[in-house]
């Protein structure tokens, strides 16, 4: 691309990915609540449980898999944001057991601050991970806007008999994390000009690995149940599959692996305003037990990109780990207590 007079900062905008511009999920339900259900028997995962796409049965042994995700730049490299972005979205259908087949491609972009050759770099980084899921980038959509976002819209196939949804847990399930927490907070971190350049090219590397290992991993053990870990953190979308599954979902937390200078960012004061919505919402749900503070930080960080959250049952999880090497035990599927959520 052609040099800019000055170093872009991509990640100069108004809201933040890493902080969940998104809608906090309280207020989401809110909104959601104006939407009529039509039941349809060939809608086999709707919006209701929170999944992370939808699913529609085409054959009965065929099933459609539709996402959207887009968000404004976490990382300043126009082609790593576009990485990333391509990474998370894909990651929906994953997360539901599917193969991703196509996407589009989904841009906001202020035409009149930066060169199109930024926005060339944001598709380019894109197209290179849709491409290495075996997937292909077949068109999209793009508005002027006052800062950049990105993202795709992704449609995949899956087994109608083989999905992994919220509601699939079972009490003795054990669940395993495949990419360590902490996302939101080094980007922070980053956006504060506090990140050294190795914690840096650690969270590039993790926001940039695809779900799909993991997925197949959860599939060849017969797992029912996954979600991927975005922007409600691990405790939001672990609530999701207790409510979904009408569970309780136990957490270890000093199990729950955390990427490289998480610690180090907690330390210098790093806060997240996703962080604190997630703990509002879950607040009412959860047992803290022993947790630290540090703990439930890393517990509430909002993710992009994260891993996916798998329950399985105990006599396959060796059997995950061997297939998924990134994985980690992170807790158990018991009876549904009083809270959804029990932090050991
Ligand atoms: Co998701
Ligand atoms: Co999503």
């Amino acid at each position: 691309m052609t040099a800019a007079t000055a170093p872009i900062r991509l990640t100069e905008h108004a809201s933040c990915a890493g902080c969940a511009a998104k809608l906090g999920a309280a207020d989401l339900a809110t909104a959601l609540g104006a939407l009529v259900p039509r039941p349809d028997a060939r809608l086999l995962v709707g919006h209701e449980t929170f999944d992370d796409a939808a699913v529609y049965r085409i054959s009965d042994d065929l099933a459609l898999v539709q996402t959207v995700d887009f968000f404004a730049p976490i990382v300043d490299d126009p082609f790593d944001f576009g990485r990333v972005a391509a990474t998370n979205a894909l990651s929906d259908v994953y997360a539901m057991g599917g193969e991703p087949m196509t996407a589009l491609a989904i841009a906001a972009f202020p035409a009149a601050a930066l060169s199109m050759d930024v926005l060339g770099e944001i598709l380019r980084g894109g197209q290179s991970v849709v491409h290495a899921a075996g997937a292909l980038l077949v068109g999209g959509h793009t508005i002027i806007d006052t800062e950049v976002k990105f993202g795709l819209a992704v449609t995949g196939r899956a087994h109608p008999d083989r999905l992994l949804t919220n509601a699939g847990a079972r009490v003795g399930d054990v669940l395993v994390l495949t990419k360590a927490l902490g996302t939101g907070l080094l980007a922070t971190q980053g956006k504060r000009g506090r990140l050294s350049e190795a914690h840096a090219a650690g969270l590039v590397r993790s926001m940039t690995t695809l779900n799909d290992v993991a997925s197949r991993a959860a599939l060849s053990v017969g797992a029912r149940c996954a979600t991927d870990v975005t922007g409600f953190g691990l405790l939001g979308h672990a609530s999701h599959i207790a409510r979904a599954s009408n569970v309780t979902v136990r957490i270890q937390a000093s199990q729950v692996p955390r990427l490289a200078g998480v610690a180090e960012a907690l330390a210098d004061g790093a806060r997240t305003g996703g962080g604190e919505r997630n703990a509002q919402f879950v607040s009412a749900h959860v047992q803290w037990g022993s947790a630290t503070t540090e703990d439930r930080a890393v517990l509430l960080d909002p993710q992009t990109s994260g891993g996916l959250l798998v329950a399985m049952s105990a006599d396959r999880v060796v059997d995950f780990i061997a297939a998924c090497p990134t994985a980690v035990v992170v807790g158990e599927i018991v009876p549904r207590s009083a809270a959804l959520l029990e932090i050991a």
